[in-house]
């Protein structure tokens, strides 16, 4: 395995001075995360998403702190340079500063964090100020915020209409204020993206779906190598279609089992003619 230096929040800082794009990808198990992190991969979020990519429900609203950390330990495992952000599943941090305080130490003290990512506008500020009061990085999530898909009316752009967009450029600034280091926007239009991004003072914006003009991008796994079945939104760009390869692979696997071509001498061992007869002499 190819060393890389540790991916510190001064590096992605400098990233952003620099005009350099922070790339960011979700990823919830060891064996990707690893791939990622020879990729090249600035930061990984073990997103709730993975309650839909991993475990097979239909929304992230099941997820549980245990399965988060559980989850974020492995990727740790693949990834131990990437800067590693733990997102806060549904209702480990909207109930109080004090919930979301211990749930975030979680992240950090059990599964190697660098940071957290919450989802809300103005009305997580307070906990916002609370983690990183505590010392813990905390990356804020505006736009379509999936946890709130139902408050929202669904998977849908967010900010279209200019009051929309205004409450959505303040929310920025107030999670900033508040010690956000990071802001993610999802879905939100492009134009909305480039203001936030311009009047970002020390808050690195990063866009899923938002358009080319903040500091990185961020896309889901799964939805880069066509892995969820269900749907792969129009946000995101297909780079190979693994989900085919093994959909490929596993029909051939069971056309060759049942066809008896596999295995092949290749694929088992025997055993030395002289033990094989005396095994037959212990049988009896
Ligand atoms: O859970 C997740 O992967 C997320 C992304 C949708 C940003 O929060």
């Amino acid at each position: 395995m190819s060393e890389r230096k540790k991916v510190t929040l001064p590096v992605l800082f400098d990233k952003v001075a620099k005009g350099d794009p922070i790339t960011w990808l979700t990823c919830y198990d060891y064996p990707t995360a690893y791939f990622q992190e020879q990729a090249g991969i600035d930061m990984i979020l073990v997103g709730d998403s993975l309650g839909m990519t991993m475990l097979g429900y239909d929304s992230t609203l099941p997820v549980t702190m245990n399965d988060m950390i559980r989850h974020t330990q492995a990727v740790r495992r693949g990834a131990p340079h990437v800067f590693l952000i733990g997102d806060m599943p549904y209702m480990s941090y909207q109930p109080s500063n004090e919930t979301a305080v211990l749930n975030a130490g979680r992240f950090m003290a059990e599964a190697g964090c660098d940071a957290i990512k919450l989802e809300g506008g103005r009305e997580m500020a307070e906990r916002i100020a609370a983690i990183s009061a505590a010392g813990i990085p905390a990356f804020g999530h505006l736009g379509l915020t999936p946890q709130s898909a139902s408050a929202l009316g669904g998977f849908r752009l967010q900010g279209k209409s200019a009051l929309q967009a205004q409450k959505i450029i303040e929310d920025a600034k107030i999670l900033e204020e508040a010690g956000a280091v990071g802001v993610l926007l999802e879905l939100v239009p492009d134009r909305v993206c480039q203001i936030i991004t311009d009047r970002a003072e020390n808050c690195i914006i990063m866009s899923l779906g938002s358009g080319p003009d903040a500091h990185g991008q961020l896309l889901i796994y799964h939805d880069l190598f066509g892995l969820y079945p269900k749907f792969t939104p129009r946000m995101a760009k297909v780079y190979g279609n693994a989900g085919e390869v093994i959909l490929n692979g596993l029909q051939q696997y069971v056309a060759e089992v049942q066809g008896k071509q596999f295995p092949e001498p290749k694929n088992y061992f025997g055993m030395k003619e002289e033990e094989y007869a005396e095994l037959l002499k212990l049988l009896g």
